[in-house]
């Protein structure tokens, strides 16, 4: 569609500087000291949707940061897209390895970006994804061709649980009733490629805690006969893979689906070079669980990581002692059918059950989510795949993704919707690593395959009346 292209060259500039400005806001939940600027982004997503031509906008409190939701009804005969996306933002750390602030974007040009990449934390995730949306329903409302009606709820806690959001998709069924959810939150294969991501792995993210002795003690005075925290923890650990990498946690594969030979045969088909994969990270070798592919591994497969260990003295220099306490954050990816809050049960038994007398072993949940596959013989995917072969030239292939948006099988639960999962990052954007970022290319082919998208799926819903 023409008049779709000419209206973001004609604005291009302005949609990226108003991007630019969003990123400025560090919206990090995680940290309380943020507080403020959370706060305010959620007031900046309000404004940007009323003047992107929502006829609504509210700010809904909750019991945790704010949801912001705007709507645009134009007939109840017309379907309804529910679009949902998050403000909120990963911290930064470690900053000193950023090579700009990440507070202050700016825009420079990579190998794969050469039109150039937007650099700030929250660029790809989800900032620069979630005001795609928004600068679409501009295009959409300023060119007269918005074709059905759209709700927005974008939220503040995604990197954090979602918790508020649970909370308060439980109590708003109606006003969130719709015919299709559509994130853009997650990846696609290359630029040349477009890909539609179908499945979403769950998450189970626990903390650990080792308790020795009572305090810290000298450890030639008592090295050798007390249990050393951090010796047993890193063991216990070291425990939980066996040597083909799978996990050894009684009934954590229960009820992991097994893909058919001709599943996974169609998933090989997707383009990937490991050479290429190991050279972007400076790996000379993949590493993971005996039998599967790199893809399958991080897609098809749970899996377990230590995200965090710590204990004992880390300060300049050597100080000779035996910590009272280790700690690490360990995280589970599940794949759909196993429940979370069963592995997490899983987990502590089986944790508990190989320490030594010698310590004493806490285990604290902190937070998880269900896994999601979308099917692809539905109105949702063959809309999508239609706005990205008109936008890109190319089909779309249907790909499962490692990463978790836990809060996608709620909708799938409270609201009875399927989700459809447009993104437009790539895998290089670094998001919740230094120097995130996302592609000029990514961000503008967002905000012309997104009125695409409403266009055939609002086609393709008359025709299934
Ligand atoms: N947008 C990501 C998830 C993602 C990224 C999915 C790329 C697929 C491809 C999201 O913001 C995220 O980081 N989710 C967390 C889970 C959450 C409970 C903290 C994750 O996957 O670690
Ligand atoms: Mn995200
Ligand atoms: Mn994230």
């Amino acid at each position: 569609m023409q008049h779709i292209q000419s209206y973001i060259s004609e604005h291009k500039d302005r949609f990226i500087n108003e991007l630019i400005e969003l990123l400025k806001t560090p919206s990090i939940s995680a940290d309380p000291a943020y507080k403020n600027d959370v706060l305010k982004t959620a007031d900046a997503v309000k404004l940007a949707l009323e003047k992107a031509g929502c006829g609504t906008v509210e700010i809904c409190e909750t019991p945790g940061y704010p949801i912001v939701y705007g709507e645009k009804i134009i007939s109840e005969d017309l379907p309804t897209i529910l679009v949902y996306g998050h403000y909120d933002v990963q911290p930064a750390d470690p900053i000193e390895l950023w090579d700009s602030p990440p507070f202050e974007p700016i825009i420079k040009k990579t190998d794969i970006h050469p039109e150039g990449a937007i650099f700030a934390r929250g660029a790809c995730d989800d900032k620069g994804q979630m005001y795609m949306h928004v600068k679409a329903l501009e295009l959409m409302t300023q060119t007269n061709q918005l074709p059905c009606n759209v709700k927005f709820m974008i939220e503040g806690e995604e990197e954090v649980g979602s918790e508020s959001l649970s909370w308060y998709v439980k109590r708003n069924q109606g006003k969130l009733a719709n015919d299709i959810v559509l994130i853009s939150d997650t990846g696609m294969i290359s630029n040349s490629q477009p890909s539609i991501t179908t499945g979403l792995r769950g998450l189970s993210y626990v903390e650990v805690e080792i308790t020795g002795p009572n305090r810290d003690l000298h450890s030639g005075l008592y090295g050798g006969a007390v249990a050393n925290p951090i010796n047993i923890l890193t063991k216990m650990i070291a425990s939980l893979h066996d040597e083909n990498n799978h996990i050894v946690i009684p009934g954590f594969y229960n009820n992991v689906e097994e893909l058919s030979l001709e599943e996974r045969a169609e998933m090989a088909k997707a383009p990937f070079l490991l050479e290429g994969y190991q050279d972007a990270l400076d790996i000379d070798e993949v590493f993971g669980e005996k039998g599967y592919t790199t893809n399958e591994r991080n897609s098809i497969r749970p899996t377990l990581d230590v995200n965090g260990i710590w204990g004992g003295y880390i300060g300049e220099g050597a100080k000779t002692v035996i910590a009272s306490k280790a700690y690490a954050k360990i995280s589970m990816r599940l794949v759909p059918n196993q429940d979370w809050h069963e592995i997490t049960e899983l987990f502590t038994e089986h944790f508990k059950s190989i320490a030594p007398k010698s310590v004493k072993v806490k285990v604290t949940p902190h937070h998880g989510g269900q896994g999601y596959v979308t099917p692809i013989d539905n109105i949702g995917y063959k809309a999508a795949n239609k706005a990205y072969t008109e936008s890109f030239g190319v089909q779309a292939i249907p790909q499962r993704s490692g990463g978790s948006i836990p809060i996608v099988s709620l909708f799938e639960e409270e609201l009875n919707s399927k989700t459809i999962l447009m993104g437009f990052g790539l895998d290089s954007d670094a998001i919740h690593s230094p120097n995130e970022h996302f592609g000029i290319f990514n961000y503008l082919k967002g905000i012309e395959t997104i009125p695409l998208f409403y266009k055939y799926y609002t086609e393709l819903s008359k025709r299934n009346l």
